[in-house]
């Protein structure tokens, strides 16, 4: 089946996509609930357990500092991924998920980073590290839905990496460095860049439908539409509307809704039957813009929420799992008969 669609690789109690009604379970809990609890509650379900976030962070820290000078103007997904691999092997669930605001904070300041403050939340703590001032609630609340939002979702690319790193027992922080690679792709985890691109154009244009009827016609494809499993919109669109909300009202939200409208409109007459609508990160990239984030750190800030899918699958797949081997046709040539 080409790109395994449809092919279930494994049982999970994680997440349930429902792609048909659009609807989404994490751990047990509809995604609007879900959206809703703090980071540390988040990890804790889907963990099974309190992780001890503010203590790791300060361990982290003083582990990493001596590279944070080297870390400093790297494009951000890369220092985070030269971040998380200079972890010791064995880190705990806790050092790892602690480790995301630490390094992104040392991307921005370098050396000069403040020390994280081990009784802040972890969100609250990220946005402390990474502006260097106490966020507004309203920053926390949206930057904690977004997070928890993402968390987990099905076998996604990314996961089914971390999974079958785990399969072969490597570990845990392996998984998340490999799955990272995978989130990174413009058609995973590094959609929302390109969605804001296609925001600053379609603000320019005179007429949004004729603009994005020409992209389409020229073969494009609308960043932040269509999804492998949804074919109706993506619940966790809906709830990063409802989280932008809560911000203070943007021109680019007012913006984005107009763009969806068309978008949705546009795809159902150019391409029929395919049934492609707003997915999870159009309005990741509102969101996280309004929270002040430049666009190259969206990724990043993707697998900050998603690294606790990705340490629940590895335990998953380590506690339930059989190695993970599929098998290839060979369509390649065969050495002559003698
Ligand atoms: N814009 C235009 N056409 C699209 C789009 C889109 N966003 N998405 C799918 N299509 C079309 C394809 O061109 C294809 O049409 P065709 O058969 O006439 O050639 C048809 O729909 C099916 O496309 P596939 O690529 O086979 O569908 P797939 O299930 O593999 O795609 C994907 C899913 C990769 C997300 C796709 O919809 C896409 O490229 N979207 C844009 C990128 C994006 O938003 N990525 C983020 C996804 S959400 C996440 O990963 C967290």
């Amino acid at each position: 089946m080409s790109g395994l669609e449809g092919v279930v690789v494994a049982d999970t109690r994680l997440s349930k996509v429902d792609g048909a009604r659009g609807c989404l379970l994490i751990a047990g809990l509809p995604v609007e609930e879900f959206a809703s609890s703090s980071f540390e509650a988040a990890a804790a379900r889907l963990l099974e357990e309190p992780l001890d976030l503010g203590k790791a962070r300060v361990r982290v820290d003083g582990l990493l500092r001596p590279l944070y000078s080297q870390l400093q103007d790297r494009k951000p997904i890369e220092g985070l991924r030269l971040g998380l691999s200079a972890l010791p092997s064995d880190s705990s669930p806790s050092e790892i998920v602690a480790a995301f605001p630490v390094i992104l904070g040392a991307l921005r300041h370098g050396c000069e980073l403040t020390s994280p403050d081990p009784e802040l939340g972890q969100v609250e703590d990220l946005l402390r590290l990474y502006w260097r001032q106490t966020p507004s609630k309203a920053k926390v609340e949206g930057l904690s839905a977004y997070l928890a939002t993402v968390s987990d979702h099905g076998m996604n690319a990314s996961t089914f990496t971390a999974r079958v790193v785990a399969s072969t027992k490597a570990e845990r922080l392996d998984a998340v460095i490999s799955a990272l690679g995978a989130l990174k792709g413009p058609l995973h985890g590094g959609a929302p860049g390109p969605v804001l691109d296609l925001l600053d154009e379609l603000s320019l244009a005179s007429n949004i439908e004729q603009r994005l009827t020409a992209k389409l016609m020229a073969g494009e494809r609308l960043m932040g539409f269509g999804h492998r499993v949804y074919k109706t919109r993506d619940p966790r669109a809906e709830v990063l509307r409802g989280a932008l909300e809560k911000q203070e009202s943007s021109e680019r939200l007012k913006l984005a809704q107009r763009v969806e409208q068309s978008a949705v409109a546009v795809l159902a007459k150019v391409k029929p039957g395919r049934a492609l609508h707003t997915n999870v990160e159009f309005y990741t990239a509102v969101l996280l813009d309004q929270l002040g984030f430049e666009r190259d750190l969206f990724t990043p800030l993707f697998a900050t929420g998603r690294v606790l899918g990705w340490l629940a699958h590895y335990q998953e797949q380590t506690d339930e799992g059989r190695l993970i081997r599929p098998s290839a046709r060979y369509v390649g040539s065969e050495p002559a008969l003698a």
